[in-house]
């Protein structure tokens, strides 16, 4: 007789509870996926943005330099879009672990700033943030919350043209950012990667690393991803469904 897959769920995510309440430093990965039930579109597949606008037109250095219009209204629409939502039970999750744990480090993709309004502190947002500006003369960075940013913002300090602080195609991450999160991933003992495709490096690298240092590594996504065959185990679900029943 087969069990049920319902059996095997509540097993799996009864046995990664407990690796999750024994870790001594939980590193936690997070994509699109995670912010997807509060209306945030996903990059890849079926109603991805990267299905419906190219992104080279977008979200490029090149494509900035060419018609930084276009850019800031695609920036635009995602701050109006973001404005306008709320974090989701899988972030609000993901900060009640930080505060039961004695290390903890969230590292998101996401720029769109979910993780911090749901109340996790110990973040590092590696591909930046929406909501941070940088000025592409004098390189100077600062927050505006400013729901629609104009055609084309200007720098408070030196007038110069502002940018998104978000790591675009072709450019490298913030060095000592991507540092700190390899030493995180080569000695946390447990990982949990959510709603992330695994196919932007070197970001996608990262559950390898930990494993190679030891840890235990579980995922959850509404699908199986190229880490899936390499990890310890993966629960197939929502991530607003299943992680509030991992810190229940
Ligand atoms: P993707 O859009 O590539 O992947 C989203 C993942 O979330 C997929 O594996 C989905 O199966 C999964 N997913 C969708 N809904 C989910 C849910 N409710 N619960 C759990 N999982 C769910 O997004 P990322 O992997 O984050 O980079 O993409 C990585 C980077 O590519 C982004 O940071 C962005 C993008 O281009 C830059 O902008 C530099």
């Amino acid at each position: 007789m087969h069990r049920s897959d319902t059996t095997m769920d509540d097993e799996k995510i009864a046995f990664l509870k407990e690796r999750l309440r024994r870790a001594k430093k939980l590193m936690v990965l997070t994509g699109a996926g995670i912010s997807a039930e509060s209306g945030v579109p996903t990059f890849r597949g079926q109603d991805g943005l990267w299905q419906n606008y190219n992104v080279t037109d977008l979200a490029t250095p090149q494509a900035f330099a060419a018609n930084p219009k276009l850019v800031w209204a695609f920036y635009n629409w995602r701050r109006n879009l973001i404005s306008q939502i709320k974090e989701n039970p899988a972030h609000q999750a993901l900060a009640i672990l930080e505060e039961s744990l004695p290390d903890f480090t969230l590292v998101t993709q996401n720029v769109d700033g979910l993780h911090r309004r749901a109340g996790s502190k110990n973040i590092i947002e590696i591909h930046g943030n929406l909501w941070q500006v940088k000025c592409s003369q004098c390189r100077q960075k600062y927050i505006d919350m400013s729901v629609n940013m104009g055609t084309l913002p200007l720098c408070k300090i030196c007038g110069g043209l502002l940018r998104p602080d978000v790591v675009w195609f072709g450019e490298n991450l913030d060095h000592q950012l991507l540092q700190r999160v390899e030493e995180t991933a080569q000695t946390c003992d447990v990982l949990l990667v959510i709603g992330t495709s695994c196919q932007v490096y070197p970001v996608a690298a990262i559950p390898m690393i930990a494993k190679n240092g030891g840890a235990f590594a579980g995922e959850i996504n509404t699908e199986e991803t190229p880490i899936t065959a390499g990890i310890d185990i993966t629960i197939i679900g929502k991530a607003g469904e299943i992680l509030p029943l991992l810190v229940k």
